[in-house]
């Protein structure tokens, strides 16, 4: 299977910093080996939707409405998205669960919309530091991925899971390529219990991948490809990850 290397640029970024960014990662990856996403604040997204058209490097977002349409003030629907030719979207990040509030019931609403639309979602599942210091780990993770499978289960195979323990996510602590291989062996599991298909489903590391751990944790056997915050803001950074996804 193809890895695929997703960017969270999370709030970051400016129209002339976007601009020299996305330059940069074109210029340097002419010939991937794997699937390049960068998942940009919805703002920015027609800006970069021009600068990487015809290009290897695909267009994500960061979230999605639960709603199709209507009197949602602030949210932005799925068929939006698709307005501008986003490929993937990130659904159920630590941050929008934690800050937003977002339970595993709307994440399921939010990855029912994507699928709707022709978006892959990113599916974002991971324990606290409090929840594996409790041993609660694959508790936690299968719960997540669980509410998500009830409610689309029927085209299940189309998403993309990103396992991001709370605890690595901008803090410099990565999980341990085994660490991270055993969850992802969990979510496999889950995964073909649910559809004949698991065995394609991208199953993504995200927590403080970086140019220095990116290979080992790739060579992982259920580690897919990456979602990857702060080093996806450096080009040069980026551009190793990608080189190390093959
Ligand atoms: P990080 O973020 O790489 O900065 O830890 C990953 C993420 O939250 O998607």
């Amino acid at each position: 299977m193809k890895k695929l290397i997703a960017g969270n640029w999370k709030m970051n970024g400016d129209v002339a910093a976007n601009a020299v960014l996305l330059q940069e990662l074109l210029s340097g990856v002419r010939d991937p080996a794997c699937a390049i996403a960068v998942c940009v604040p919805a703002v920015y997204l027609a800006q970069v939707q021009v600068l990487v058209t015809g290009s290897p490097i695909e267009l994500g977002a960061q979230d999605v409405s639960a709603h199709e349409a209507g009197a949602y003030t602030g949210e932005i629907s799925a068929t939006m998205l698709k307005d501008f030719a986003v490929r993937y979207a990130i659904v159920g990040h630590s941050e929008r669960r934690q800050y937003h509030g977002e339970s595993d019931a709307q994440v399921a609403a939010k990855v029912g919309r994507a699928l709707a639309a022709g978006i892959t979602p990113i599916v974002c599942v991971g324990e606290t530091l409090a929840e594996r210091e409790a041993g609660k780990t694959e508790e936690v993770v299968k719960r997540q991925l669980a509410a998500v499978i009830h409610a689309n289960g029927h085209c299940i195979s189309e998403i993309v899971v990103a396992y991001e323990p709370v605890w690595a996510i901008g803090t410099g602590k990565t999980a341990t390529p085994e660490q991270a291989q055993q969850v992802h062996a969990v979510l496999r599991a889950q995964l073909k219990a649910a559809t004949p298909q698991a065995q394609r489903i991208q199953i993504l590391y995200g927590g403080s991948m970086n140019a220095a751990n990116a290979a080992e944790l790739l060579a992982q056997p259920d580690i897919d490809g990456g979602l990857v915050g702060g080093a996806s803001l450096k080009a040069p950074d980026f551009l190793k990850i990608i080189a190390a996804a093959h």
